[in-house]
């Protein structure tokens, strides 16, 4: 009682009616899943070669499915592939039109495999490619920062702790700060691909096959560090994907914070920064407007990440072992994660370079706040006064200044010693905003000559990774 459509299934046997055209809709994943095409072909020529090199397949079957395989990667390149919803994913799409096109031999490829370890495997061998083009774009960003901290170790700018003005810093310091996230982000990325680069293939649908295969033959072809272990596992486990995400997610929020730091400094009320018109839009209303809209952008996007991390834990969490079609829900929040990702980095490292500095406007800002206020607190120090008793003594001082509108620089030697009969003439110096940057002269402090050996420190880290 077969009828005509259910037998154009690859699985269409056991079935007695056609699925009902919506379920068809429903359930397909091809609309999504065919970016992974290359890998999928990939996965399946290594396949069929070990079929030939254990004597599955003899070589000219093999040849002949490698061929047709070939051809078809270079059809859908080309974009005259014509995806089928009645054949539901990337898998049986390829098998098919395999089939189609070199006959008999095409449905041999399938001998000792599952679509639940191909897909698993195209997902390890596509999230392995992306992994390597994302540390490439953290690295094009973080030279990026490298280099405006090396133009820019002296220009001051105000630190701040709760958004209030703190001490004097170098802007490149400031620069140095972004790279820092971005270099342990690459680490994340890095130890991440450690776990991605596991070769399921051999798993079958869950417990193995009674063919004699060679996995470790078919994971050097694709250049897997070693066939997964468990094969129950290795068709069900998707945390290689969330870990990935949550490196993601990471990358995400310290672009998220980064980007805040942009849209306050390219305010009006900062204006410590211009950002090029060719990275902003106006406003359909107000004419003076000018938005910095690829930085709110990449701050709400960072939301979008998140979410799919979220969605993949919820995915993952209670399934029962081993493959369940809820998995194949796992591939638009990943797709769409590394797709975000890529474009986030990409528009940072577009745009940083091109920033505009203002620098006597961060020295101004620098200037307000009693943000030499620790200078003066340990220069007391350094003339003997105890530390607990130099802070009370400058707060004293910050309070008169805040009741005259004096800077703490502003003040006569008298208005001084007022508070300490110890300070002299040379407490001037430290009250400078230079003296004061450039007195945190340790490594990791904000000297600019410690901005300048940590910019070179971090080539060399850089260069050394290419
Ligand atoms: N399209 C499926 C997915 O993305 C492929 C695996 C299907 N396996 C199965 N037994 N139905 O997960």
């Amino acid at each position: 009682m077969t009828d005509d459509s259910s037998s154009t299934k690859p699985w269409g046997g056991r079935f007695t009616e056609s699925t009902d055209a919506f379920v068809e809709a429903f359930t397909a994943s091809i609309d999504f899943d065919q970016r992974l095409f290359s890998h999928d072909i990939k996965g399946s020529i290594a396949h069929a070669r070990m079929l030939a090199h254990v004597n599955i397949l003899t070589r000219a079957e093999c040849d002949s499915i490698v061929g047709g395989l070939e051809e078809i990667h270079v059809d859908i390149e080309r974009g005259e592939f014509v995806w089928s919803t009645e054949l539901e994913d990337v898998h049986m799409n390829i098998e098919a039109r395999l089939i189609e096109r070199i006959g008999e031999t095409g449905k041999k490829l399938h001998t000792g495999r599952s679509r639940n370890d191909q897909v698993a495997t195209d997902l390890r061998l596509y999230l392995r490619d992306e992994i390597d083009r994302l540390c490439g774009a953290l690295t094009r960003l973080q030279s990026a920062l490298v280099d405006i901290a090396d133009r820019e170790a002296d220009t001051i700018m105000p630190g701040f702790t709760h958004l209030q003005v703190a001490m004097p810093i170098s802007f490149g310091d400031d620069m140095l700060a972004w790279e820092a996230m971005l270099e342990r982000d690459h680490q994340r990325l890095q130890d991440c691909r450690k776990r991605v680069n596991i070769m399921p293939l051999g798993a079958a649908a869950l417990a193995g096959t009674s063919f004699p295969i060679d996995r470790e033959y078919t994971a050097r072809l694709l250049g897997f560090d070693a066939p997964a272990g468990n094969s129950l596992d290795a068709v069900s486990d998707r945390d290689f994907v969330i870990e990935f995400c949550a490196a993601a997610s990471v990358i995400m929020m310290h672009l998220s914070r980064f980007s805040e730091e942009l849209i306050l400094w390219s305010s009006a009320q900062f204006n410590f920064i211009e950002l090029p018109d060719r990275f902003c839009t106006g406003s359909s209303i107000m004419p003076q407007k000018k938005n910095p809209d690829v930085p709110e952008l990449v701050r709400g996007k960072s939301g979008r990440v998140v979410g799919h991390l979220l969605s993949l834990l919820m995915l993952m969490k209670s399934q029962p072992l081993a493959y369940n079609k809820d998995n194949q829900e796992d591939k638009e929040p990943l797709f769409d994660t590394v797709d975000t990702l890529k474009g986030s980095l990409r528009v940072f490292a577009d745009m940083m370079p091109v920033i505009e500095v203002q620098r006597e406007q961060m020295a101004a800002a620098a200037q307000q706040g009693f943000s030499t206020a620790t200078d003066l607190a340990d220069y007391l120090v350094r003339r003997g006064i105890a530390f607990r008793d130099a802070h009370e003594i400058v707060g004293r001082a910050v309070r008169l200044g805040i009741d005259t509108g004096k800077d703490l620089s502003e003040m006569t030697l008298d208005e001084l010693q007022g508070f300490s009969a110890v300070i002299g003439e040379d407490v001037f110096d430290v009250l400078t905003l230079q003296g004061s940057m450039a007195a945190r002269n340790h490594q990791g402090g904000t000297a600019p000559e410690q901005v300048r050996s940590a910019v070179a420190a971090a080539r060399q880290r850089l260069q050394d990774r290419q």
